[in-house]
């Protein structure tokens, strides 16, 4: 393998740390305990997990968790109290709504029904409009990871070519403003690019966010690039459960200057800026200055 790995499990660990000084700090000099509330509506398995797990990292970085578990037959109009509720709590800075909801509620109703300020997932038309026109927003957890990830492995990212595959509302789009706003030239690509090898192969930075198992291979990264992993597929091999990337990690590996692994790549710095938004939140719901490197 010739690529450096770059480490998101330890980069996360990383800034769940700067996030615990900085509510340490909060607490000390200002009183205040950051607080992130989650809302669960049924019983997803997977959500269920992820769910946990966001309160225990929430917990472990000294900042208070507010779980809400309702059933899955609750009305919409319960959910949208609920969230009234919660947007109007001082102790809340920030609420994140579990996706993907029941089928009988409408999901960009219920996001776009949160305060775009307490929106620590960034998904709010508000803060997608905000992050388009290049003004301070909430930037969605995962895009934000992978930047951070960027930034601290080139530096300046000004006049690098990226592509981003993939045009998904939580990842590709965002992943796309952003790495505009730090000068990239940006493409997006997605299942309708005439001649996406040729595409990717023109690429300084390459983020992959399609969710097809291994479908980027090797020889479409240009050798010294950098690969950006979003993927996280479950599939069988050789008899076992195994997890991988969108991108073919042996070959990308030896072409690429530096890739992310799957797992321990972009996975963990998910909730690790999930926590780092709702430092931010907190800090502007009380016009006190932000956490520096943990935001856009
Ligand atoms: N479900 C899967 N990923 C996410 C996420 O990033 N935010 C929310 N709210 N739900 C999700």
């Amino acid at each position: 393998m010739a690529a450096t790995l770059i480490d998101g499990k330890a980069f996360a660990a990383k800034v769940r740390g700067q996030v615990a000084e900085h509510v340490a700090r909060l607490k000390e000099e200002h009183g205040i305990t950051p607080g992130l509330a989650v809302v669960l509506v049924g019983e997803d398995p997977a959500s269920q997990v992820y769910v946990r797990s966001k309160g225990k990292s929430t917990v472990e970085v000294g900042m208070n968790s507010y779980e809400h578990k309702l059933d899955a037959e609750t009305s919409e109009a319960d959910l949208l109290a609920l969230i009234g509720k919660l947007n109007s709590d001082p102790a809340v800075n920030g609420i994140l709504v579990q996706l993907p909801l029941p089928k009988h509620m409408n999901e960009e109703l219920v996001i776009n029904s949160i305060a775009p300020e307490k929106d620590v997932d960034g998904f709010h038309i508000s803060n997608v409009g905000l992050l388009g026109t290049g003004q301070k927003s909430m930037v969605p957890c995962t895009p934000l990871g992978c930047l951070m990830m960027l930034r601290d492995h080139h530096g300046s990212l000004s006049g690098m070519d990226a592509v981003v595959i993939g045009r998904s509302n939580i990842v590709g789009k965002p992943m796309a403003q952003l790495l505009l706003g730090d000068s990239c030239t940006v493409t997006i690509a997605h299942s309708r690019t005439k001649d996406l090898p040729e595409v990717v192969r023109r690429a300084d930075i390459v983020v992959a966010a399609v969710g097809r198992p291994e479908m980027v291979p090797g020889d479409w990264i240009k050798e010294g690039a950098t690969v950006i992993d979003v993927g996280i597929n479950r599939i069988e091999r050789g008899g076992k459960n195994v997890l991988v990337g969108d991108v073919d990690f042996a070959s990308a590996a030896e072409r690429a200057g530096a890739i992310t692994p799957v797992p321990g790549g972009v996975g963990p710095m998910t909730i690790a800026c999930l926590l780092a938004n709702t430092v931010t939140a907190a800090c502007r719901a009380h016009n006190l200055a932000e956490p520096e490197g943990l935001t856009a």
